[in-house]
């Protein structure tokens, strides 16, 4: 059984501890006040949490910090530079400003690789980015189970990722590089701004939708787009 090591006990650090242990996992759920990690694992009362410090968190298989950038993440972690690497390091962050109304970071980098650039001996996940603390105890929709996507550049990793959340009741999308990070963080920028003007926030979230198509099957305009009227591959 794998250990996930949660640094934070905000919005999503009890929730994600909460996800992690129904998924079958050892959850140490670390705090910089260790008697504020006991008392919210006593209230929560799922069995496999344990309440820690950030330094006994760190210790877990798969470590998952559950704090801001704006608040010093970057800083925060740096005693455990050496102790993360070659660890899976699941990175949530997105780079809110104080007031949520922007990022703090420019549209050329994201919270995950700004954490690799400081940190390359990790082994980065970006993953539940897209997730509103608000979805956790509740993340199907009209009966439509929605998304996580899923990024990182170490394919090794990512599928030890999606092994050990398989029976979290998500869809977990592999949404590729973790470049893509950029998009996914600033989707979580759009749909807050978009549960606010519905009267949806904290509750919404994302599916990406399709269906099987074949190239050629029932493209009621290829007669009218010929190679010479600027057709080509498509
Ligand atoms: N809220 C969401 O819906 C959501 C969705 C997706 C991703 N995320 C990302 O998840 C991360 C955590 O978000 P959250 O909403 O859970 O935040 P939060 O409720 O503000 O909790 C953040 C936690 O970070 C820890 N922390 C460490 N250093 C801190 C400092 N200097 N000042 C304040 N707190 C500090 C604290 O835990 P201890 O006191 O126990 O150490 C605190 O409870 C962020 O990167 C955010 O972008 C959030």
């Amino acid at each position: 059984m794998k250990t996930v090591g949660i640094l934070g006990t905000g919005r999503m650090g009890v929730r994600l501890a909460e996800a992690f242990a129904k998924a079958g996992a050892r959850v140490l759920l670390g705090s910089r006040d260790p008697r504020r990690a006991e008392r919210i694992v006593e209230g929560l009362n799922v069995p496999g949490i344990t309440p820690a410090s950030y330094q006994q968190a760190a210790q877990a298989d798969l470590v998952l910090p559950a704090m801001f950038l704006r608040d010093g993440m970057i800083e925060t972690l740096q005693p455990y530079r050496t102790h993360l690497a070659g660890k899976i390091v699941i990175d949530i962050s997105n780079p809110f400003n104080a007031d949520y109304t922007d990022f703090i970071l420019p549209w050329d980098t994201s919270g995950a690789e700004e954490l690799q650039r400081h940190f390359p001996e990790w082994r980065i996940v970006g993953a539940f980015k897209n997730v509103w603390w608000e979805v956790f105890d509740a993340p199907t929709f009209d009966g439509t189970v929605t998304d996580v996507f899923v990024v990182g550049d170490d394919n090794a990793a990512k599928q030890d990722f999606l092994t050990i959340v398989q029976p979290m009741p998500f869809r977990f999308v592999d949404a590729g590089r973790l470049a893509n990070a950029r998009v996914i963080e600033r989707m979580t920028l759009l749909s807050g701004e978009l549960g606010q003007r519905y009267g949806y926030f904290p509750r919404m979230n994302y599916r990406f939708v399709g269906e099987p198509w074949t190239p050629g099957s029932a493209d009621r305009y290829s007669h009218l787009i010929t190679p010479a009227m600027g057709g080509g591959p498509r």
